[in-house]
């Protein structure tokens, strides 16, 4: 009944791996720190058949930063397949159209669903760019405008997670994820500012500058344009909704917010 998590030193497989073994469910974490169960390396095939060996169940968590994952996941889906993994969840985003490599799960698992959560409360905390920038200049900058983000809070996702890698059956759907209402990033910055006790405003910038500020902090310049206009499709409401998926899956509804930030 083993399930191996992928980025188990990430924000979504942490919390899986410590929710799995509270439920005394038997956990394989993966990763390239010496911390981990295994070493898995995405850039590394070898490491792929011995952490699916006698493995029920994988969290897959994508190679990060890749345009194209299909090419670097599939030859560790075929070896999955050949060890007899039953279910596997995929972490997507619902700012990923459907298709591609999770398109493909049903050709290697019996039990899959993809997950696609949207944006993470986690975003505005730790070592984030927001959660820097407002620290440091008492802002986040963002070209949303008004657009509307049910934030996620990730232990939510990884309940689901949860769910689907133990429950009786597999879902074999996508799964759109989401917190239970829509914010703006004004509304975040004013929540910011009431748990923080100082001044936290929204500013606005356009997306070729938000590239730029994104370059600026060290990310490559297709991605920092891929996040850039992730802001500019939040800006036209393509987030701007809720689902009821965490409540019909785990039995309780997402976390708000603001529970988010009072923990
Ligand atoms: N942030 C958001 O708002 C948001 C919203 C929707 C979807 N998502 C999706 O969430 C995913 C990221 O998941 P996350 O936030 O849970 O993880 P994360 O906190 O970004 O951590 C990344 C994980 O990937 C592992 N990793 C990195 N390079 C690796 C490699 N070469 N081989 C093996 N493992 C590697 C790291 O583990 P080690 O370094 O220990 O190996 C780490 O555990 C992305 O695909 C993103 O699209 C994010």
């Amino acid at each position: 009944m083993t399930v191996l998590v992928l980025g188990a030193s990430g924000t979504t497989g942490s919390r899986l791996a410590r929710q799995l073994i509270e439920h005394d469910i038997p956990v394989r974490r993966a990763g390239r720190s010496p911390s981990a169960d295994v070493r898995f390396d995405w850039t590394d095939p070898v490491t792929f058949a011995p952490a699916v060996r006698e493995v029920h169940a994988v969290y897959l968590v994508a190679p990060l930063g890749v345009a194209d994952p299909e090419p670097i996941m599939t030859p560790f889906l075929v070896e999955a397949q050949r060890a007899g993994v039953q279910r596997v969840a995929l972490l997507s985003s619902s700012a990923i159209p459907v298709g591609g490599i999770g398109a493909r799960l049903a050709d290697f698992v019996p039990g899959w669903t993809i997950l696609r959560p949207t944006w993470f409360a986690t975003n505005f905390t730790g070592d984030h760019l927001h959660a820097r920038s407002a620290r440091a200049e008492g802002e986040i900058v963002s070209a949303t405008e008004d657009g509307r983000v049910p934030f996620i809070d990730p232990d939510d996702i990884a309940a689901v997670a949860r769910h689907v890698l133990t429950g009786l059956e597999a879902p074999r759907r996508d799964l759109v994820l989401t917190g239970p209402e829509p914010l703006t990033f004004d509304d975040v910055a004013a929540e910011l500012t009431t748990h923080t006790g100082r001044d936290v405003r929204h500013r606005r910038i356009s997306v070729t500058d938000l590239s730029a500020r994104l370059q600026q902090d060290g990310i490559p310049a297709p991605f920092a344009d891929l996040l850039a206009g992730m802001d500019a499709a939040i800006a036209q409401g393509a987030e701007d909704r809720t689902t009821s998926v965490v409540e019909e899956i785990t039995g309780r509804p997402p976390r708000s917010f603001r529970s988010f930030l009072t923990r």
